[in-house]
């Protein structure tokens, strides 16, 4: 499971400044192409925030994380925006969604635990809900900096979403490398 990277203020402010040229841009752009302008959206796992802000520009947003050290930071930098905390494995709460949205967040849960998101997720979409989702591109798992990294391939992925959405997009892109990473989008249909 975790460790305490996510956790730390001085850890959070390093994770912030490593990430401040990262942003899911380009992956908003392709979920735009399924999802409606204004549609309701959570992001799981916001972070620092960037992807919350172009999220924002065309959808309403409610951002989430389960750190109460990257809350805190979403909070201070955002003080009229709504933020949950929220673990991507429970997901509780009783709010419904357009789509749910997360990039590089749902490789730090185990199969049994990105399944068991999974199906929470249909819960708390509303009916035909979108979800947009990024992850490591390969196979196998490691701890780095404490934290555990499940690498998935595309077809690894589409057995794990396949039996509760349809898969618009399964698509590799490059987020440091050619092909490292695997953007999904689906649309709750099967259930
Ligand atoms: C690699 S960072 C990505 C942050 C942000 N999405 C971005 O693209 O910059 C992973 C984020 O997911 C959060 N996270 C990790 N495991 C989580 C879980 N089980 N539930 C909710 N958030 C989680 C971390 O606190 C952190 O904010």
């Amino acid at each position: 499971m975790e460790g305490d990277y996510y956790k730390t203020k001085e850890t959070v402010k390093e994770y912030i400044r490593l990430a401040k040229d990262v942003d899911g841009g380009e992956l908003i752009n392709k979920l735009k192409e399924h999802l409606p302008s204004n549609a309701n959206v959570l992001e799981i796992g916001t972070g620092p925030g960037k992807d919350f802000l172009i999220l924002k520009e065309f959808y309403t947003v409610i951002g989430s994380d389960n750190s109460t050290e990257f809350l805190r930071h979403l909070i201070d930098s955002n003080p009229q925006e709504e933020f949950l905390e929220l673990d991507a494995i429970s997901l509780k709460t009783d709010k419904k969604f357009d789509g749910i949205y997360s990039n590089k967040v749902l490789h730090h849960l185990k199969n049994e635990e990105l399944m068991d998101s999974i199906k929470r997720q249909t819960e708390v979409l509303t009916s035909k809900g979108i979800i947009c989702h990024s992850f490591w591109n390969g196979e196998g798992s490691e701890v780095f900096k404490g934290l555990f990294v499940n690498y998935h391939s595309e077809m690894a992925l589409k057995g794990f979403f396949d039996p509760y959405f349809e898969i618009l997009l399964l698509e590799t892109y490059a987020e440091f490398e050619e092909a490292d990473s695997i953007l999904l989008i689906g649309k709750k249909s099967k259930i």
